[in-house]
């Protein structure tokens, strides 16, 4: 499959409808997702990125449908993870002399993954190629998300191509953003953003303010994953400057696992109390052992506050929430409140672990926790309800 986009840009990717876990099985992806490889046709003919390295064979079948491959004058490779680099190994069987643009990070990477030394030519941040009526315009995205990551600008088409910048894993047969569902498609950019992007955020900020200071029209983004942006294009950039802010929205978010049920109890009655005092804000309640994780630390980027729960076992916390906080830790959130609960027999440690994991985690600890011996009776619920009400009132 491909599709034209305009009269110079061709779209050679990879839909995979069938993905459901991305690195490794660190990413949850309902939807599918896309390997977006780009087809330029100027005087010169150059290709931007390849696919995931299951589909190297399909995708170099379908690009000769398009191109003699002996054609091909440039690669570029915006980003060397194997889900964009993934096809190059076959690629430069076919075509072994043929130069790959890319950062000198890039080259880095590239070798380090496939210990070749293909014909790389380095590029940085304003270096030029001129291809015809178009001129391609690198510009370095060090860090969004790895240290090679680039962008690449194509000048009188005003096509930004991101890479993993304004991505999402959505598969779609329609491939634009005024095509598809509007509702689906913020719920997998924000997915992507909190899970992938969120620990960059300072330099998302940096880099879109870079961008927008060149003054350059953007008629279309096109991303290496999911969705062409083509309709009022800049709205994701826009997006993504608000949430790389320390973005938070009127929501509570309570993640907690249980042994037997008691310290879900103490989450319920916790919430009740939040409601008590707050009809407003947004309360949601996740179990992490029942919970795909990518969606809940969604949900804790969104969160103003966030109350985490576990049952002390073995002088700690169970290992799902142990999971979890290492997780908030290396997604680095701003802004945001936390306190901890939980059940205990004897020894009672896990409110506390937990507090010092959200400290550390940068969270800003505004209540002690709460903990209730063995199974909550009403009374220990009435005094979780109590310190709900108190937790919304110090936000
Ligand atoms: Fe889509 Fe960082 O690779």
């Amino acid at each position: 499959m491909s599709f034209i986009i305009n009269e110079k840009v061709t779209w050679v990717g990879k839909i995979d409808w069938e993905l459901r876990n991305f690195h490794g099985f660190e990413y949850s992806v309902d939807k599918g997702s896309s390997y977006n490889s780009y087809l330029v046709r100027d005087e010169k003919t150059v290709l931007i990125d390849t696919v995931w390295e299951p589909y190297a064979e399909e995708f170099i079948k379908n690009l000769k449908k398009e191109i003699d491959l002996n054609e091909i004058d440039y690669i570029i490779a915006n980003h060397a993870e194997i889900d964009h680099s993934g096809a190059l190994p076959a690629l430069m069987r076919e075509i072994p002399d043929t130069p790959i643009y890319c950062t000198a990070n890039g080259v880095k990477s590239l070798k380090g993954h496939f210990h070749e030394n293909w014909n790389f030519v380095t590029v940085k941040t304003g270096d030029t190629l001129s291809i015809g009526e178009n001129d391609l315009v690198f510009i370095e995205a060090r860090m969004l998300h790895w240290p090679d990551s680039m962008f690449t600008y194509m000048t009188n088409d005003n096509i930004l191509f991101s890479n993993d910048a304004f991505g999402q894993h959505y598969a779609s047969e329609y491939m634009y953003n005024d095509l598809v569902d509007p509702g689906e498609l913020y719920s997998e950019a924000i997915k992507y953003y909190a899970n992938i992007l969120n620990p960059f955020s300072p330099l998302v900020e940096r880099k879109i303010d870079e961008v927008l200071k060149l003054e350059v029209p953007v008629d279309m983004i096109c991303t290496s994953h999911g969705i062409i942006w083509r309709e009022d294009p800049l709205q994701i950039v826009e997006q993504y400057r608000t949430w790389a802010n320390a973005y938070q929205e009127n929501q509570i978010t309570l993640i907690y696992d249980t042994m037997w049920e008691g310290t879900r109890r103490m989450a319920e009655a916790i919430a009740q109390g939040i409601k008590d005092v707050d009809r407003g804000v947004n309360i949601k309640l996740y179990n992490m052992s029942k919970t795909d994780k990518n969606d809940v630390m969604t949900e804790v980027f969104k969160s103003k506050a966030v109350l985490l729960g576990s049952p002390t076992i073995n002088g700690s916390i169970l290992t799902s929430m142990a999971a979890t906080v290492d997780l908030m830790r290396g997604l680095k959130f701003k802004n945001k409140k936390a306190a901890a609960f939980g059940t205990y027999g004897w020894s009672g440690e896990s409110v506390k672990v937990l507090t010092e994991h959200l400290d550390k985690a940068g969270f800003e600890i505004v209540a002690d926790g709460i903990r209730e011996m063995w199974n909550p009776d009403e009374a220990a619920l009435d005094r979780c309800r109590e310190y709900g009400r108190n937790f919304v009132k110090s936000l």
